[in-house]
């Protein structure tokens, strides 16, 4: 089911051009509409996330939402909440959790996801695996026709030891995908990132559709020396979308 939601003004004839991040905040804010008192809230990484963790953050501060406790998924996120006074747990305390909001990097008409180009999908698809509800927000331009589309990378965490062989090993998997595999390395120090977990992340980069979801989702977990990877199959329950013509809500 679909709601869209209007963003302009009945007073304003001009059109209203928002910058992606103003988009990327109207989307949080309004996944946050979904937080009530009381809840376990799984905190999404990412500047799409960051913004939730905002408003959550205000809403604290304001005396609108009482008795949270967040669930960061990285230590970027744990540090942020912190400094926004939000109350933080984990798993093994929380291990069940109402919503998570969290942003994505790509978006299919399924609702499956590319997650983890900021580098936490193992924490993030562990948190919102054990999430009741998990609302995605996004600006519109990381919908895609299908997975894979935006050209851009598919992450895929991997244990240090024998990376390479790994990477080979992801390449093969996908070859009719003509699939290229790279060593994500940090943009500040150009040394090999590494994850919250002490792991690699070999991006993949695909030139044709990796066809059926489920199907390469196993496969890749299948191979030695992969910890975990960004698609997440079925996982949101709800995504909401902000674009130039409104905000909209679309549910699983
Ligand atoms: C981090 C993620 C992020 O949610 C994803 O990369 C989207 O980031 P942004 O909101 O900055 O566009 O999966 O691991």
């Amino acid at each position: 089911s679909k709601t869209v939601l209007s963003t302009s003004s009945s007073f304003s004839s001009t059109p209203l051009i928002m910058s992606q991040d103003e988009l990327k905040k109207t989307a949080a804010y309004k996944a946050v509409e979904f937080v009530e008192s009381g809840m376990v809230i799984g905190l999404g990484t990412g500047s799409t996330a960051k913004h939730a963790v905002d408003r959550i953050g205000d809403l604290i501060q304001q005396g609108v939402l009482t008795n949270i406790v967040g669930i960061p998924t990285s230590i970027k996120t744990y540090e942020h909440a912190l400094n926004v006074n939000i109350t933080l747990s984990d798993l093994e305390t929380h291990p069940v959790v109402d919503l998570a909001i969290d942003g994505a990097d790509e978006v299919d008409p399924d609702l499956n996801l590319v997650k983890g180009r900021g580098g936490a999908l193992l924490r993030e698809k562990m948190i919102e695996f054990a999430s009741k509800k998990f609302v995605v927000i996004v600006d519109e331009s990381k919908l895609v026709d299908y997975i894979g589309a935006s050209g851009l990378a598919f992450p895929v965490e991997v244990v240090p030891f024998c990376w390479k062989f790994t990477a080979h090993r992801l390449e093969l998997l996908f070859e009719e995908a003509d699939c290229v595999a790279k060593i994500r390395t940090s943009v500040e120090t150009g040394e090999v990132f590494v994850t919250d977990n002490g792991n690699y992340t070999i991006d993949l980069y695909f030139k044709k559709s990796i066809g059926d979801l489920k199907v390469a989702s196993d496969a890749i977990l299948r191979l030695p020396g992969v910890v975990e990877h960004g698609l997440f199959v079925n996982m949101a329950t709800t995504v909401i979308v902000a674009g130039e013509d409104g905000v909209t809500v679309k549910n699983k």
